[in-house]
């Protein structure tokens, strides 16, 4: 399909695309929304630049591309449950939120479909995003690894992240700009196919990543772990990832059934201050 409304300027080979011609704070006519949905299908994660969005924009654009979930650890913004705000302050050294490969809440039954997070305040230099294409980590692997993958479901837990201990023992509370929350339901757990099929584009995706997956569905941790230290290596490799440099009021919005994502933790000392509205997704499935 040709996109009639919006321009759509790829960033990279693997994946990402900005999206000109857009207002993303005015309400969405069918043709413009159907275009940014298959630009998403298209390029897994799409950006947009010089976007003025209240909170309550924000939430109304997100929310044109399903319900919108509420994050089970991160404290919220005040008013706003739908809102969480990343924020990374000078006094805050050495870490940051979302510093680290993952996709969103993938331990929940049905993750997320995607987020659209926003700029507010950016460090004058450093704090981008990189994603990676995770249909490209699923077919660049053999076909004989491909075939055991696709018999295998994992287990995703938030509890080496969320629990009172991981948050207790990192300081969170007590240092951090985002602030954590019911800590003591981080037990939970959720088993998802390792290879997912995307519901709108019906391709294969790799699904597991270093933050949520404790392991493979009856395997133990210690015989998981070789083979998912190899995938989650493996998802992130260069060729297929892209990097958003961030400016004031742009907009990234990823699929999040379909990509992994990283905040580069390269601005100590400086402020970064980001709104992020998750949307809700359906149950990952594996067609036959
Ligand atoms: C996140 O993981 O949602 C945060 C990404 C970022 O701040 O760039």
């Amino acid at each position: 399909m040709g996109y009639q409304r919006i321009e759509v300027r790829p960033l990279a080979g693997a994946l990402g695309a900005e999206i000109g011609g857009i207002d993303l704070g005015r309400e969405l006519d069918n043709q413009t929304f159907s275009e940014l949905v298959q630009a998403l299908h298209d390029h897994l994660v799409v950006f947009f630049r010089d976007q003025h969005l209240t909170p309550e924009q924000h939430i109304g654009v997100a929310r044109r591309f399903g319900g919108l979930d509420v994050h089970d650890f991160v404290v919220h913004m005040p008013g706003h449950p739908e809102i969480i705000e990343v924020l990374k302050t000078p006094e805050e050294r050495g870490r940051n939120f979302g510093g680290v490969w993952h996709s969103d809440v993938t331990y929940q039954e049905q993750p997320a479909l995607g987020s659209m997070l926003y700029a507010k305040e950016v460090p004058a230099f450093g704090g981008d995003t990189m994603f990676a294409n995770q249909y490209l980590a699923f077919e660049t692997l053999s076909p004989g690894l491909q075939k055991m993958l696709l018999g295998l479901k994992a287990v995703h837990s938030p509890s080496a992240t969320y629990s009172e201990e991981a948050v207790r023992s990192r300081g969170d509370n007590e240092l951090r700009g985002v602030k954590y929350t019911n800590a003591e339901k981080a037990g939970m757990e959720s088993v998802h196919p390792v290879v997912r099929t995307h519901p709108g584009t019906g391709r294969k995706a790799l699904f597991v990543n270093g933050v949520f997956v404790r392991r493979f569905e009856g395997w133990s941790e210690a015989e998981s772990k070789p083979l998912l230290n190899f995938l989650f290596a493996h998802a992130v490799r260069p060729e297929f990832t892209c990097r958003f440099v961030w400016r004031k009021d742009s907009l990234a919005f990823w699929d999040n059934r379909c990509t992994q994502h990283f905040a580069i933790n390269d601005y100590d000392g400086h402020r970064r201050y980001m709104h992020r509205v998750t949307i809700s997704g359906d149950r990952p499935f594996l067609a036959a």
